[in-house]
């Protein structure tokens, strides 16, 4: 069996267990499991499970770090103690923790996603850690509004979700400090319904300005490239 072949099967299973664990906590949800004590009463609501909820489940699912390698790839950033990070498409943080521990309490991460209840889920998450340097990030479609230039946007599968992205990164280039890279991991063709094409990866950020700096080959499903700014 061919690699790719392999992990297109596992691939599988990563969505079927996905969809196991949709429908299981949609069940919960109806049984009202995630609601508290029931106070039922004649015509009482159930509390439907959120996107927050479902979404926690699916990033965090445990097999994921059986492809994600997510310690490699923190040290494959080669993270210092003080710097400051974004997070972008940080969904329900399954690598905003990691940074923020790697970056010490001196530094700080910005998890920015579009979705507000993903970012409610890392507040609640960076509340119970007591995880002070993780600050979430509202953004836009188009602008992923960073409240000051940071050493390092880092993106896992959310590449493929923006869009007109030679435009959207060389917008971005505003919230990089001089020296600052872009870290981008999204799936291979052939991984994931959802992906980018490397060729692709490279021309969009050619286009935006930037050089190849860094080609981490370690992950069976993903592209993981490392860019800097072109300089002037
Ligand atoms: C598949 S999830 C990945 C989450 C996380 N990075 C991980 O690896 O578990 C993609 C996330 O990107 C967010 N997203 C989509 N488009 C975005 C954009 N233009 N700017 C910021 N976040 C975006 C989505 O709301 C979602 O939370």
């Amino acid at each position: 069996m061919t690699t790719l072949r392999k992990h297109s099967l596992s691939m599988n299973r990563f969505c079927r267990v996905g969809a196991v664990l949709l429908l299981w906590a949609l069940a919960l949800a109806g049984c009202g499991m995630f609601s508290g004590p029931p106070t039922h009463s004649v015509g009482h609501k159930h509390k439907h499970i959120n996107a927050e909820e479902v979404a926690h489940l699916r990033y965090q699912e445990p097999d994921r770090y059986t492809w994600q390698y997510p310690e490699r790839v923190i040290k494959a950033l080669k993270l210092e103690a003080g710097m400051k990070v974004a997070d972008l498409g940080a969904g329900t943080g399954y690598f905003t923790f990691r940074l923020a521990e790697a970056v010490d309490t001196s530094g700080k991460v910005y998890a920015v996603d579009i979705d507000a209840e993903m970012n409610a889920s890392i507040n609640k998450q960076a509340v119970a850690k007591q995880q002070e340097n993780v600050k979430t990030v509202l953004a836009v479609g188009h602008d992923p509004l960073i409240p000051e230039p940071v050493d390092l946007i880092f993106s896992v599968n959310a590449y493929h979700h923006i869009k007109d992205r030679a435009n959207y990164f060389r917008n971005a280039a505003r919230y990089l400090k001089p020296g600052g890279r872009v870290a981008i991991i999204d799936f291979r063709k052939g991984a994931f319904r959802h992906y980018t094409e490397l060729k692709v990866l490279l021309e969009e950020f050619k286009a935006a300005g930037y050089a190849l700096d860094k080609t981490h080959g370690f992950l069976p499903r993903q592209n993981f490239l490392v860019f800097s700014l072109n300089k002037q």
